[in-house]
């Protein structure tokens, strides 16, 4: 995907991992296009309710539906994984209308969602994810991003090895930032 001179005229990412195998297969790291919307929502469903079991017809719920309709507005930046011609997860961020955390000037901070299709978790995909989403984000001019993350969901684990610290907790919910 890359040139030469080591530009990327595709706007990919191609990162080798090693699989469980032991096996070095390719990961393409790919802008958000309109064509992923749906698989957008899919993820947002595995990601919105967890650790807990989505509800049905969870797809339909305004509470997942924020995550990606009118995608494309100011702040909006994601990252979609392909592994093998197949999209198997994604890292986006966007600033919700309910705003999760604000910067010293009270600007709103991209809020981020992440998920990877289960049967392809633990292999690093996730970490690509959120290093190529912060990386395209700050060249969008958003260098700061913010989550929320229940308490009794792993992937706190990977956020505080990315850099993220908490900023709040509230209940089950913990708030955290990472420049
Ligand atoms: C969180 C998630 C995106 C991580 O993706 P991943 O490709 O497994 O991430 P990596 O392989 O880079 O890192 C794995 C780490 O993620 C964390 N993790 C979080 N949830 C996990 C899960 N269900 N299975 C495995 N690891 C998970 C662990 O800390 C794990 O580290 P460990 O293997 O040392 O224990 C993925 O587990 C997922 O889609 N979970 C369900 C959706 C979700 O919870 N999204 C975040 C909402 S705040």
């Amino acid at each position: 995907m890359y040139e030469a001179d080591g530009t990327d005229p595709m706007g990919t990412e191609q990162l080798e991992l090693r699989s469980r195998g032991g096996l070095r297969d390719a990961l393409d790291l790919r802008p958000v296009a309109a064509a992923d919307l749906p698989f957008l929502i899919e993820m947002t469903v595995l990601a919105a309710f967890a650790p807990e079991a989505a509800p049905d017809r969870a797809e339909e719920m305004p509470y997942v539906v924020r995550w990606v309709e009118d995608w494309g507005r100011d702040g909006d930046v994601g990252v979609v994984a392909w592994w093998h011609g197949e999209r198997i997860g994604a890292a986006w961020c966007r600033i919700l209308d309910e705003v999760l955390v604000r910067d010293e000037a009270g600007s709103p901070l991209p809020e981020i969602a992440i998920a990877v299709r289960a049967e392809h978790r633990s292999r690093g995909i996730g970490t690509a994810l959120l290093a190529a989403l912060a990386d395209r984000a700050g060249a969008a001019g958003r260098p700061t991003l913010s989550l929320a993350v229940h308490t009794l969901n792993p992937a706190r684990h990977l956020y505080e090895r990315a850099g993220f610290v908490t900023v709040r907790t509230e209940g089950d919910g913990v708030t955290m930032t990472r420049r």
